[in-house]
């Protein structure tokens, strides 16, 4: 009888262990990146990745892979602004405002990765005019 409570208590230890390493588990929420994290990278100072960007379309010939490499990155952390928590704010409306973000970040990417021109423009236009409405709702005064 013993030996078979001995089982079943290192069955439920392997369960949790289990369930607390894989990826669909616990850890994953810690792992996505925080907003913080996501706007430093992006946005925060002359050499953050947006700004990068901006700075290759202001001439007529950017440096293309260059280019593609910032909005690659740029897309990546911008689809991972929905599951981030907003630091003030209501969750649903940061959330809409965040797939907005998203989607914007994807378009600007796929200009890039098909050299066009006039659509990263509007792109990087697009997500230029966004900051303020998600600040003003959800960054810390
Ligand atoms: C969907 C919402 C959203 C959009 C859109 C957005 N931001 Fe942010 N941003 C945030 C939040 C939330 C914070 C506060 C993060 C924190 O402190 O936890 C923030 C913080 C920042 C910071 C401060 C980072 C730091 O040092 O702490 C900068 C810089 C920034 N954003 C730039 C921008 C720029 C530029 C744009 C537009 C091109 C933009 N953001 C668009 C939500 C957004």
């Amino acid at each position: 009888m013993r030996a078979l409570y001995c089982a079943a208590s290192l069955l439920g230890v392997l369960t949790v262990l289990v369930w607390a390493s894989s990826p669909a588990g616990a850890w994953s929420d810690d792992e996505a990146p925080s907003a913080k994290e996501i706007m430093t990278k992006v946005h925060k100072g002359p050499r953050a990745l947006f700004n990068t960007v901006k700075a290759q379309l202001k001439g007529n010939s950017p440096d293309w892979p260059k280019l593609e490499l910032a909005t690659g990155d740029i897309a990546k952390l911008g689809s991972s602004l929905p599951k981030a928590n907003p630091a003030r704010g209501n969750r649903e409306s940061f959330e809409k405002l965040a797939k907005a973000y998203a989607s914007n970040t994807k378009a600007l990417h796929e200009a890039a990765e098909n050299q066009d021109l006039a659509k990263a423009r509007q792109a990087t236009a697009k997500l230029g005019g966004s900051c303020a409405a998600c600040h003003k709702a959800h960054r810390k005064s």
